[in-house]
């Protein structure tokens, strides 16, 4: 006999609450149809109250979508709780996701309350929400660090208000996997009424425990696991989903079984990572790029005699094909269409002869164009809008020679041009932005990464450049890794100019 565990998705959430991982409302609902086609039960789709942008995604998601249930999360307070609610309107399967900080931190700092006190604003916002809905599902924020008889009376209190899950989130990512297994166990076997509820784990990586303290909550009794694909979230992240999913798979004996199709998996962790111009690391388990490399002269070698020998994932289970056609220059628009839609892309066909323009250019400088290749360039819309644009960029640099560059920006429809020199090309081209843009603005972070291997690589640019205080994200994305970090500088200057 197994038993079914549901997968809630907060990718579009806690996930996108990320700095810098911010998606617009189309792109959220291209995430959202993916994730249904990897058969997730639960897609957290944003947070209403929080802004108009959040509200009307999970108006627009609850459109697209037809099978998993959509959540919305609310604080205990009815002004967010109504804005919730009727942005679920168009959802076919609704759920309003509330809850109240629990540990004594939370009570005090946060709410300077009582315990009692926050039972009864626990209990009055499940009775409220329940006016809405009839699927209700209650956190106890901080219940990681909050006490186990404490936490048993308020999830007590709440399932007896109506609540149908209980999320038990280790927000702090402070637990040991065997203290959080025995917080689920504690509360499985001390609460009157449990089984009325689903017990739900939702836990963050501070200390890289998350997936494990997931794992012990599932073999405690919890049946939903609150999850992000890639493990993305907060600070260091939440537990991730792919791990989850292949951990259930590679050890079915434990006879917990989930409804994700984990050949969809390779896929969407593509998709999310290029949205949101979060890189994977290369090592990371079940999606990272080295995850199935094996370099290791014994391990190439046990590998090539019988694969089983270092491998405990065959790859097409998460639905990488050594075989996936690669695109070149000489591919149709059909072979394109196609290898966006694998990766839940669907593109109208104005869109799409725009994608396949750049797709021909790229291809012109690179001999194989890859799935990551094209997600970047189904994205790259996104700089067509902005204010600032740039024309030209001419670098010269070398040994011996001091680097000098020009460029020339589009603002607002109107040209102008700079020339500076620099300790690098990249500092030169920045010092020549810079004349033009004459603001008091700090290079903070600065990653590039190439995709692939090839020195005909697309190089991605990541940056953080402070203005006025505050720090702002920018992406660029190029064959040429000066012209892209240009483009992840303009980034930046195009999201505090708005
Ligand atoms: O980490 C957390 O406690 C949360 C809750 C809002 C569910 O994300
Ligand atoms: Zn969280």
């Amino acid at each position: 006999m197994s038993d079914r565990l549901f997968i809630f998705d907060t990718t579009l959430r806690d996930g996108e609450q990320v700095p810098g991982c911010q998606l617009n409302t189309v792109e959220k609902i291209q995430v959202a149809k993916q994730l249904e086609k990897l058969g997730v039960d639960v897609i957290e789709a944003g947070f209403p109250i929080s802004s108009p942008g959040d509200f009307q995604s999970v108006i627009e998601i609850s459109k697209a979508v037809t099978w998993p249930t959509i959540c919305a999360l609310t604080r205990a307070v009815e002004k967010d709780i109504d804005c919730a609610a009727e942005a679920l309107q168009y959802a076919k399967h609704k759920r309003i996701h509330t809850g109240i900080g629990t540990s004594d931190s939370h009570i005090k700092y946060k709410f300077n309350s009582t315990r009692e006190a926050i039972i009864e604003r626990a209990v009055a916002a499940v009775k409220y929400a329940k006016h809405f809905v009839e699927d209700v599902e209650f956190y106890a924020e901080d219940a990681g660090r909050t006490d186990n008889e404490y936490l048993a009376r308020v999830v007590e209190a709440v399932i007896k208000a109506g609540a149908t899950v209980v999320n038990i989130p280790d927000t702090t990512g402070y637990c040991l996997p065997s203290e959080y297994g025995a917080k689920i166990k504690y509360l499985m076997e001390h609460v009157d009424g449990i089984h009325n509820a689903v017990i739900s784990t939702h836990c963050h990586n501070d200390l890289g425990m998350a997936t494990a303290c997931t794992l012990e909550g599932v073999l405690n009794g919890a049946r939903q696991v609150e999850v992000t694909i890639n493990g993305i979230g907060e600070r260091a992240g939440n537990t991730s989903e792919e791990e989850i999913a292949m951990i259930l798979k590679c050890h079915a004996h434990l006879g917990i079984e989930t409804n994700i199709n984990t050949q969809r998996i390779a896929a969407t962790s593509r998709l999310i990572s290029s949205l949101m111009n979060m890189p994977v690391q290369p090592n990371k388990a079940i999606v990272g790029r080295n995850a199935f490399a094996h370099s290791s002269g014994i391990h190439q070698d046990g590998v090539l005699k019988n694969v089983q020998t270092y491998e405990i994932i065959d790859p097409k289970d998460i639905g990488i094909d050594d075989n996936a056609i690669i695109l070149t220059a000489r591919s149709g628009h059909a072979a394109l269409k196609h290898r966006l839609e694998v990766h839940g892309i669907e593109l109208d066909d104005e869109r799409l002869d725009k994608v396949y323009e750049e797709f021909l250019r790229l291809a012109d400088k690179k001999k194989e164009v890859t799935d990551d290749d094209i997600l970047m360039l189904a994205g790259a819309d996104r700089a067509e809008s902005r204010a600032i644009k740039v024309i030209n960029l001419q670098v010269t640099g070398g040994v011996g020679i001091r680097p000098v560059a020009a460029i020339t920006l589009d603002i607002a429809g109107e040209r102008f041009s700079a020339a500076a020199e620099g300790n690098g090309p990249v500092d030169a081209a920045i010092n020549a932005l810079k004349q033009i843009i004459r603001r008091k603005m700090t290079l903070k972070e600065f990653t590039i990464q190439a995709i692939n291997r090839g020195s005909d690589d697309v190089g991605k640019v990541h940056m953080q450049v402070e203005y006025d205080g505050h720090l702002y994200y920018g992406f660029g994305a190029s064959t040429d890794i000066i012209a892209a970090s240009v483009e992840a500088y303009v980034d930046c200057i195009n999201k505090f100019r708005k």
